[in-house]
């Protein structure tokens, strides 16, 4: 069978400290965690996940649906974890992985971060949009993708070499890829059902400048998640890992620590 997503394991799986899998947003791949490999890998492993078609991963097998994507992911886990705890982080498109990966694989998942996402299914605008964009990729490629996205992707204070990078990384991804996450995005089911049956950790973050997801958002996940934290990110847009990783791996360490890694 070909290789459907491709993990790639940090950190070491000598005893039981739990497993954190990060699961990227769109349209990158699992580079986008370097800041968050490179802060929290000493503290737990670390397992980054390039989903279907993204980066080194081959979507041939993966049907452009949610379910499939969070089967896929589950594997990738179960493979690997070696029954330790796993606790899932999703950004923004990685986040609706998420959602669907705690309702097919619920015992799989000892905690879960949800960061710049939200749990609502696309509008019917939203929808729309999704299918101009598949058009537009279709005609030409990923360069115009990358120009309107990064304006929504990164606050207006993130600096040239964060631009930069985003930049590079989205020309990277092959339009085939783009093409079928947005229609798998178009599809996703709502997931806001889910968030009262929650009975894990839970920590919400977001971007306090996230125009694509916007804190409001993360607001109504966290009034709905009970026992949830919310964490906003000061002078962060979409991509708060990337453009404020220091106090995104605090809130991250700071959840771990409590939740998982404390006594
Ligand atoms: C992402 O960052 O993954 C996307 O903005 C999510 C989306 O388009 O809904």
């Amino acid at each position: 069978m070909a290789i459907d997503v491709e993990p790639t394991l940090f950190g070491d799986l000598a005893d039981h400290r739990p497993l954190l899998v990060l699961l990227h947003a769109f349209p990158l791949d699992r580079r986008m965690w370097r800041p968050q490999v490179n802060g929290l890998a000493h503290i737990l492993p670390v397992l980054t996940i390039d989903l279907p078609g993204f980066g080194r991963s081959i979507e041939l097998e993966v049907a452009p649906n949610m379910d499939s994507w969070a089967d896929a992911v589950a594997q990738a886990i179960e493979d690997r974890c070696q029954e330790r705890p796993v606790v899932v982080c999703g950004l923004s498109m990685g986040g609706y992985v998420a959602l669907h990966l705690v309702r097919r694989h619920r015992k799989l998942v000892s905690g879960l971060m949800l960061c710049d996402t939200r749990a609502e299914a696309d509008t019917d605008e939203g929808r729309a949009a999704r299918d101009a964009a598949i058009l537009a990729i279709r005609e030409r490629g990923m360069a115009p993708l990358a120009e309107a996205m990064l304006p929504k992707l990164l606050a207006p204070v993130a600096d040239e070499a964060t631009r930069d990078a985003t930049r590079t990384l989205i020309l990277e991804q092959p339009p085939d890829a783009a093409r079928n996450a947005l229609q798998t995005m178009r599809d996703r089911s709502d997931s806001r059902d889910l968030l009262p049956t929650l009975e894990i950790p839970v920590l919400i973050v977001v971007g306090s400048d996230d125009v694509l997801t916007p804190p409001a958002d993360s607001e109504q996940m966290a009034a709905s998640t009970p026992g949830s934290e919310l964490v906003v990110i000061p002078h962060a847009g979409h991509l708060s890992n990337l453009e404020q990783p220091h106090a995104f791996n605090t809130a991250v360490s700071a959840f771990l620590g409590d939740a998982f890694l404390s006594g």
